[in-house]
């Protein structure tokens, strides 16, 4: 029989869910991965039009694997969380060569694509192949904890056993893929984060959360996220009309896009120009002129709050400290791919010069 949540759930998605999105009903799994991949930590109106042009750029998984890796970081500009891009290229061109460009078609094949964990692999799965697999994610876990008052936290291994085995076992097993994505529309739409639409709700005759008033409180997490906070100060060098930029590697944010000379500070400093040894040893006695110190800027990403100003200077010799870096013309600035803590800043007008 089946459980009246699914059925509820179902009847809901036929009657009253008018969500649309590019990538509804889509059946090639490699434009679904592609909008999952885009979707992890990226809101729907945000990743909505990145989908389009990515598509538009490279239809096919071939077209994706053979294109130029600055060309698809350059397109992933301001989505954020840089390894998923990395991954996307890496399994594009896997599959190009393990399986001849074919994207595969079994859920156990697609899970041990890199960048691939259970949520993705049964989201493919399930739309492309219409194979028995429940979504869970945040929304689920929220969802499901809601109606059925669960308490045990969500990020704990007997949790996500909990959730996973739960969602299992409400899955309309012949029709999987309009399920999931049911499910999904339904957390986004009605059962939301905040303010959720429980006066409306098909479910509210059954859901425990609304009758114990503790909606607000489920689910439950374990570990409060705790928040670093960063400062970066970036100065622009310009060097005979160029600028100096280098690529960030390493395990941190934004690896691989494009930066400017970095101090990097866990408190704010007060007064860049003066207490920077760092910039004194940048310039090593050479005549260099600050022309202008930006506004503030604050960036929230999950973990951590970028805080950090942009420090323009002109050298008029090129800086033996910097043989590092790339040395490239302001016009060709547009071609590197730069976090959107940067390109904010470039878009904006020019600070009026300041003179210290
Ligand atoms: N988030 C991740 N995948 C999604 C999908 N297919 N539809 C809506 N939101 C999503």
């Amino acid at each position: 029989m089946k459980p009246d949540f699914t059925r509820r759930l179902l009847q809901w998605n036929k009657s009253s869910n008018t969500r649309a999105m590019p990538w509804k009903g889509e059946k090639d799994p490699y434009k679904i991965w592609l909008s999952e991949i885009i979707l992890q930590q990226t809101r729907v109106e945000q990743g909505w039009s990145y989908y389009e042009k990515f598509i538009a750029a490279f239809p096919t998984i071939l077209h994706l694997a053979k294109a130029n890796e600055e060309k698809v970081f350059k397109m992933w500009e301001g989505l954020g969380y840089y390894s998923r891009c990395k991954n996307l290229i890496a399994t594009a061109r896997k599959i190009a060569s393990d399986h001849k460009g074919k994207f595969p078609a079994t859920y156990d094949e697609i899970k041990a694509l890199p960048g691939i964990g259970p949520y993705t692999a049964s989201a493919i799965s399930s739309f492309a192949f219409n194979a028995p697999h429940a979504v869970v994610d945040g929304n689920v876990q929220r969802i499901l904890a809601r109606y059925f008052g669960i308490t045990t936290p969500i990020d704990t291994t007997a949790g996500k056993k909990e959730f996973q085995t739960l969602a299992q076992s409400l899955l309309q097993q012949d029709a999987p893929g309009i399920y999931n994505q049911a499910i999904m529309d339904f957390g986004a739409v009605i059962c939301k984060p905040q303010n959720p639409l429980c006066n409306d709700c098909v479910q509210k005759k059954d859901c425990a959360a609304l009758k114990q008033n503790t909606v607000s409180q489920l689910p439950v997490k374990q570990k409060a996220i705790i928040r670093k906070e960063r400062w970066f100060y970036y100065f622009i060098i310009e060097c005979k009309g160029k600028w100096y930029i280098r690529q960030r590697t390493g395990k941190d944010i934004w690896e691989n896009l494009f930066e400017f000379v970095l101090f990097e500070s866990t408190a704010a400093v007060d007064d860049i120009t003066i207490k920077l040894p760092f910039l004194k040893k940048l310039v090593n006695g050479q005549p260099c002129q600050i022309e202008s110190i930006s506004r503030l800027y604050r960036q929230q990403l999950t973990h951590q709050t970028i805080h950090g100003r942009f420090v323009k200077i002109k050298a008029p010799e090129t800086l033996p400290s910097l043989k590092d870096y790339l040395l490239i013309d302001k016009k060709q600035l547009a071609k590197y791919a730069f976090p959107r803590f940067i390109t904010t800043f470039l878009g904006e007008p020019a600070a009026p010069a300041q003179l210290f």
